[in-house]
């Protein structure tokens, strides 16, 4: 641990009242929501909601480095967001290439991984290249695991792995009944990354759309009110506290639920 991430781990555990043993996830996901309501709320127009959202954004990939936390997935454009009105989904598209003219240098400095989780080939040209460039020159490095979802669904990510599995099937690679849930997992974007551990929504809704379906089976959720844009490094400690106080079973027991519960089904 270098001093950056000893100063972190000692504040998260502040944050616990020294009860929790700092418990980080290894792998945090985080639907950004909220742009359009704090842009709204400063009578701004949307897309400065979303540039706004970008500030937070940077700050939170600088903290969970620090942290040390192993992987970060972030859903910055989803295949349903096309419908978007144009003016609005040409804002993203410009935010996504300013964040990495931006970021990239710090990026590889700090030996990050940067993955693109969904369908670049239906992206624009300047777009594709810059995803694509940020993807290979990171690929060799071995820190954060920092995947960026942009144009992506996780039913089409499992139509593209069940596809694959099926080639895999048909050339006689693989017997049906050698299928198993890693085959699947190794088939996804986020092979070789543990599952979510947290997945963190903000602005109070409470859904999951289409995000990381598979990966999400045991995450635990936290759904803060707060808007994206308002969301700080601060907020962030005080969810990862809350998920090292979480009970996680997995659908079986630990020896705490079951003397609290009564021997009752959990
Ligand atoms: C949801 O807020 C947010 C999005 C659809 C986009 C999130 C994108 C960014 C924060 C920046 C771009 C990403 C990168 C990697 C540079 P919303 O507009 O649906 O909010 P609302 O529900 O309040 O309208």
């Amino acid at each position: 641990m270098n001093t950056k991430q000893l100063k972190a781990f000692w504040s998260l555990w502040k944050e616990t009242e020294g009860t929790a043993e700092a418990r980080l996830p290894r792998h945090v996901a985080i639907i950004m929501d909220g742009n359009g309501r704090w842009a709204k709320k400063h009578k701004l127009g949307v897309s400065l909601g979303h540039r706004q959202g970008t500030e937070t954004l940077r700050e939170i990939i600088r903290h969970t480095d620090d942290l040390g936390i192993e992987a970060l997935s972030l859903y910055a454009f989803s295949t349903e967001n096309w419908s978007r009105p144009a003016e609005e989904v040409a804002a993203l598209m410009q935010l996504i290439l300013d964040f990495f003219a931006s970021e990239i240098e710090e990026l590889c400095e700090k030996n990050v991984r940067i993955l693109i989780l969904g369908d670049k080939s239906a992206l624009p040209d300047i777009q594709r290249k810059t995803l694509i460039e940020a993807e290979e020159r990171t690929k060799a490095n071995t820190g954060l695991h920092l995947n960026i979802g942009v144009n992506y669904g996780s039913r089409a990510e499992l139509v593209r792995a069940t596809a694959e599995i099926a080639g895999m099937v048909r050339r006689g690679e693989i017997n049906p009944e050698d299928i198993t849930e890693q085959t699947i997992s190794d088939h996804l974007y986020t092979r070789g990354q543990p599952d979510v551990d947290l997945l963190i929504r903000t602005s109070g809704e409470m859904r999951l759309s289409n995000f990381l379906l598979y990966q999400n089976a045991y995450a635990e959720f936290i759904f803060p009110q707060t808007l994206w844009p308002d969301f700080t490094v601060e907020e962030y400690d005080r969810c990862l506290a809350a998920f090292g106080r979480r009970d996680r079973r997995y659908g079986g027991r630990t020896e705490e639920a079951e003397q609290a519960e009564g021997g009752r089904e959990a």
